[in-house]
């Protein structure tokens, strides 16, 4: 996320609705991310949060008149629109829904809008009943076939007590919408398949064998290339994570699973990512009802799983294979030994058992080791750039396959 709207300048259009609060945190995200952010208002959005807020936060005078004020006013909707690189209404109520759609200009919102040329991305919220109406839905249609980016609210229960669709989705969601916006599409057409998350190998009903992998590194994964252009499908292990917009995701739990759901997909796929920490052991039988405890120790009999990693090397025709080595000690020994033995094109090696590393960090080191013999040693950096990185790696792989193949 840091400076990942660098230089950008982002209007946020905010109207009055029950969520405009949440607009403040929206505003505060895009500019932890790097973007220059100034606010237009309707009037009513006054009703909900004042603009002292915004004005103080912003940095900027909010647009929310066409006459009066300041003596740039009268011109601020076309200056602005001209400067926007992307402009995000949250919350968006019916009212502003339904002039957009029909071109109506009778504010400074809506005049300002039709001006703007840049990326529009709204985000309605309402009530349920107000937001499945026909003339709502109908002008949402108009405004998606005009070009806008349409972030669908959540369900669940609304401030005006109804159950349904209609909630404005969290800051951090709509964040990532506008994010995607300003990434290439180098992916676009490529099917990804990515692997993440622990595996949960059963001893009883109420007891496993498990690793500490949170899923974060997987989900970056997949989620960049998604933000990339690329249709993802996610196979997870058990996580908290939520998942990633424009990905599919299929949930396994144990190993023998996820073999399974990796094998189904494998044809289809250009790109293989594995980051899944996949357990290599498997108690040999699970007991029916959980083991009671008795005065001595235990043995439980393991067995090796299948190496996934391996047999898709073994398989491989025309995919890039991408795994990931977690070591504790000899990470370049180990990391080009699993590079050769499992036929891969690119290994990221990390450590694990660092705080800022590896397992449930946010952040991880990763050295890169590619089949060309190449060594790339990446700092720290958080786990989304981390991915972008292994991904800008897989896309020159992508383009010097393509120009031998066409010499
Ligand atoms: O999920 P996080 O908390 O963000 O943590 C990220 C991570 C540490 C899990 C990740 O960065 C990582 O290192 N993933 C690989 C974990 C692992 O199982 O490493 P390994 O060295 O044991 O396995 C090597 C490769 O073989 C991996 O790509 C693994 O997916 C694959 N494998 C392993 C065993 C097996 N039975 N089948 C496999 O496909």
């Amino acid at each position: 996320m840091q400076n990942s709207l660098s230089g950008k300048h982002i209007v946020l259009c905010v109207c009055g609705g029950i969520a405009a609060y949440k607009s403040v945190e929206l505003l505060r995200l895009f500019q932890k991310a790097g973007a220059d952010v100034k606010v237009v208002m309707t009037g009513n959005a006054e009703h909900f949060v004042g603009s002292m807020t915004f004005e103080a936060i912003s940095g900027h005078p909010v647009f929310k008149g066409m006459y009066g004020g300041a003596p740039d006013a009268e011109m601020r909707h076309i200056a602005w629109a001209d400067e926007a690189d992307a402009v995000v209404i949250a919350p968006a109520t019916a009212n502003i829904i339904g002039k957009l759609a029909n071109g109506i200009a009778d504010d400074a919102m809506t005049t300002f809008m039709l001006a703007v040329t840049a990326p529009k991305i709204i985000c309605p919220s309402m009530n349920t009943h107000m937001y499945e109406n026909r003339a709502v839905q109908r002008n949402i249609d108009t405004l998606e076939g005009d070009g806008f980016v349409i972030v669908d609210p959540g369900e669940g229960e609304l401030a005006c007590g109804a159950v349904g669709a209609g909630r404005l989705p969290e800051p951090g969601y709509i964040f990532d919408r506008v994010v995607s916006i300003f990434f290439s599409k180098d992916f676009k057409g490529k099917k990804v398949l990515v692997t993440a998350g622990p595996t949960r190998e059963a001893i009883d009903p109420v007891r496993f064998v498990s690793n500490p992998s949170s899923g974060k590194m997987g989900y970056a994964i997949a989620k960049a290339a998604a933000d990339r252009g690329a249709e993802v499908i996610l196979i997870s292990g058990p996580t908290n994570l939520k998942t990633p917009y424009g990905v599919s995701r299929n949930d396994v739990v144990s190993a023998g699973e996820m073999a399974d759901a990796v094998f189904d997909q494998v044809d289809a796929a250009d790109i293989i990512i594995k980051v899944a920490a996949v357990s290599d052991y498997t108690p040999s039988s699970k007991a029916e009802h959980k083991i009671k405890k008795g005065e001595g120790g235990i043995s439980i009999k393991m067995e090796r799983t299948v190496d996934i990693l391996a047999e898709l090397g073994r398989r491989k025709k025309h995919q890039i294979l991408v795994g990931f080595a977690a070591e504790t000690q000899n990470l370049k020994d180990n990391a080009l030994d699993k590079l050769n033995r499992k036929n891969l094109d690119i290994i990221a090696g990390n450590l694990v058992g660092d705080p800022s590393s590896g397992f449930n960090s946010d952040t991880n080191k990763i050295n890169l080791f590619l089949k060309d013999g190449s060594i790339e040693e990446l700092p720290e950096m958080d786990k989304d750039a981390a991915a972008h990185v292994l991904l800008d790696r897989i896309a020159s792989r992508i383009m010097e396959t393509q120009s031998k193949n066409n010499n």
